[in-house]
This record gives C-alpha cells, sequence and structure tokens, in this order.
C-alpha cells in the first residue's frame, strides 16, 4: 500500500512536536514513551487520506488527525490498567513501567492535548469537530464499561457484544475519517457514508483484535497473548463457541471463564482448543469478511473516484490480513 506511506511520514514529524520536553517530566515522559512505540497510526492516516481524498489538500487536517491519534493513545493507556494488561507495542505498557497514577494521569493529560489540537481551527470548523469528537469520546467510553460489565456477566448476545465494539472501538475510525472529510468540506452525503465506511471497517478491526489476541503471533503481536481469555472477555469467539458447542464444551468453557488460575497457560490452551473445535476461529474470520464488505459496500453510494474508492477496498483487505 504505497499510496499509504506518505501520510505517516508527514504524521510522525508533526506527532513529535506537539508533546515537548515539559516538567513534570513524571507526567511528559510517558506521554513521549507511549507515542515513541509507534503503533500501526491507523487513525491519524484515515483522517489525512480521507482529507486527501476529498479536497487534495491533508495538511489542514493534520491538527485533527493529531487529536485523534493522541486520543487512541490516551485510551490505549487507561484500557491496560483497565485489562491489567503487561505489554503494549512489544513493549512494558505505562502503568507497569511507572505506576496506575501516572498512568491515570499522563492519560488525562493527553486527553486534553488532544482537544487543544482543535483550538487552531476556525470557528464552524472548530464546532463540528469538536462535536464529533466529543460525542465519539463519550461513547467509547460507554463501550469500555460494557467491556467491563461483560467480564462478569454470563447472558451476553452477541448483538451486546456487537454494540460494545462499535461504541469501543468503530466509532473513532469513523469519526477518524469523517474528521478528515469535515476538514475537506465534503457534502453531508460524503461525511456520513465515509463515517459509514469507517465504521463497519472498525467493527472488523475490533473482531479481528480479539482473534489475534487468543491466536495471534506472540512474538509479532506486540500484546499479550491469550489477555482476553485470562480476563473472562466475553468476546465474538467465546459466545460463537457457546452457541456452536455440545452439552460438556459449554460446561468446560463457562467453568473456565469462572476462575483466574494463577498460572493461566492451561487455560489458554483449553478455551482456544474449544475456539477452534467448536468452529468459532472460522465463524470469526467469517464475521471479519462479513463486516469488511459491508463497508466496501457503502463506497458504491459516495462520491469519490474509482480510483479512490479502489485503495479504500485496498486498504480493507490489507486490514484483514494483518497479524499486529
Ligand atoms: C488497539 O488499536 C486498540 C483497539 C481498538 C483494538 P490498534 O491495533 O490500532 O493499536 P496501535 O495503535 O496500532 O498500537
Ligand atoms: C480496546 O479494546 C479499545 C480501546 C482502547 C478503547 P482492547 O482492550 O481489545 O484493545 P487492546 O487489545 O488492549 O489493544
Ligand atoms: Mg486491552
Ligand atoms: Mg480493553
Ligand atoms: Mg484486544
Amino acid at each position: 500500500m504505497k499510496f499509504w506511506k506518505g501520510y505517516s511520514q508527514s504524521l510522525q514529524q508533526h506527532l513529535e512536536k506537539t508533546v515537548s520536553n515539559k516538567e513534570p517530566s513524571q507526567l511528559y515522559e510517558p506521554i513521549r514513551y507511549i507515542l515513541s512505540l509507534g503503533g500501526k497510526r491507523l487513525r491519524p492516516t484515515l483522517t489525512l487520506l480521507t482529507a486527501d481524498f476529498f479536497s487534495g489538500d491533508y495538511q489542514k487536517a493534520m491538527n485533527a488527525a493529531l487529536a485523534v491519534e493522541l486520543f487512541h493513545n490516551f485510551s490505549l493507556i487507561h484500557d491496560d490498567i483497565m485489562d491489567n494488561a503487561p505489554l503494549r507495542r512489544g513493549n512494558a505498557t505505562v502503568h507497569k513501567k511507572w505506576n496506575v497514577n501516572t498512568g491515570i494521569l499522563s492519560g488525562d493529560a493527553m486527553l486534553i492535548l488532544a482537544y487543544r489540537l482543535f483550538e487552531d481551527y476556525e470557528p464552524e470548523l472548530f464546532q463540528e469537530l469538536a462535536r464529533l469528537f466529543s460525542k465519539t469520546a463519550l461513547e467509547v467510553c460507554e463501550g469500555q464499561q460494557y467491556d467491563v460489565d461483560f467480564e462478569t456477566r454470563e447472558d451476553v448476545q452477541i448483538e451486546e457484544y456487537i454494540k460494545m465494539i462499535d461504541f469501543k472501538t468503530a466509532v473513532l475510525l469513523g469519526a477518524a475519517m469523517k474528521m478528515g472529510a469535515i476538514v475537506a468540506g465534503a457534502s453531508a452525503s460524503c461525511k456520513e457514508l465515509i463515517y459509514e465506511f469507517g465504521r463497519n471497517l472498525g467493527i472488523a478491526f475490533q473482531l479481528q483484535d480479539d482473534y489475534l489476541d487468543a491466536f495471534g503471533n506472540p512474538e509479532s503481536f506486540g500484546k499479550q497473548v491469550g489477555g482476553d481469555i485470562i480476563s473472562n472477555k466475553k468476546t465474538f469467539l467465546y459466545l460463537t463457541a457457546l452457541q456452536q458447542s455440545n452439552g460438556s464444551d459449554i460446561d468446560t468453557l463457562r467453568h473456565l471463564y469462572s476462575v483466574s488460575p494463577e498460572d493461566p497457560a492451561e487455560k489458554i490452551d483449553m478455551v482456544k482448543s474449544i475456539f477452534e473445535s467448536s468452529g468459532a476461529a472460522k465463524a470469526t474470520l467469517q464475521e471479519i469478511t462479513s463486516y469488511t464488505n459491508k463497508a466496501t459496500s457503502v463506497l458504491t453510494k459516495i462520491d469519490l473516484s474509482e480510483e479512490k474508492k479502489d485503495k479504500l477496498r485496498q486498504f480493507g483487505d490489507w486490514l484483514m490480513n494483518r497479524t499486529v
């Protein structure tokens, strides 16, 4: 995906400038740390790419793109505290490297830094961007709360799970793209359609994140493989395995998701084997394809050249085949 690279270089240069070497270092050092670990930079790249596609100019969308990435990294620091995760992007999580209080406050500061980036936009753009950003950020909080609530609930439905991942993850991908369209002055219909494209892709993206959390390669995934199983996360894998298993596997799975052993290796192995034997692993991959197709089908209605639509389709395919 050659078209992708140009945006990321430009983004990196600007990102380094947003967080300078300020005091107290205990507040800013973790921010620089998490940002220096990189990650895929999907969301801000989508903001720039969308602005470019609708107006031919992506520089104007830079602040919005940086805001989205800062918000994303803030949510990761707090998510890792909530998920008790030791690893992020192949390195220690902020709360493990420092402590939980540091993670909370540095995360808070990042959220504020993100909002500040909208201040340079003219009033009308500022209002539209800030309104979308606030709505999205609140939905992410709601999604994160459902995610935690579901850990201890035994009656979670697949529909509820989809709503949860829509909120905690998908709306931010949609909003990242819509912000690019807003800055580019795209039509109302283009803004809505690109939001729907991003959002459906976001659902596929989180389904795949959950798949990789169980079946990813520990050498390259960058996060603790099996972390969702340890935390009893009610993922599509788990919910589908329950639906598609026979009596004894259902009991085993329910039991395994009610205990938290000191050494989780055996639990992880047993759960993964039921995910596979029940057909849930395969069903998850099919669901990822289905949401990716749903996203690309939105493109038929959108006012963009075939060449640009093709690039967006390529992006969807690339996302589906990722291992990180
Ligand atoms: C991780 O997002 C959090 C989810 C919503 C699954 P990414 O997989 O985009 O994380 P980075 O930024 O590339 O590390
Ligand atoms: C995270 O979902 C979504 C947000 C950070 C809001 P996960 O908990 O699955 O993300 P990872 O796997 O830790 O990156
Ligand atoms: Mg997590
Ligand atoms: Mg989480
Ligand atoms: Mg995950």
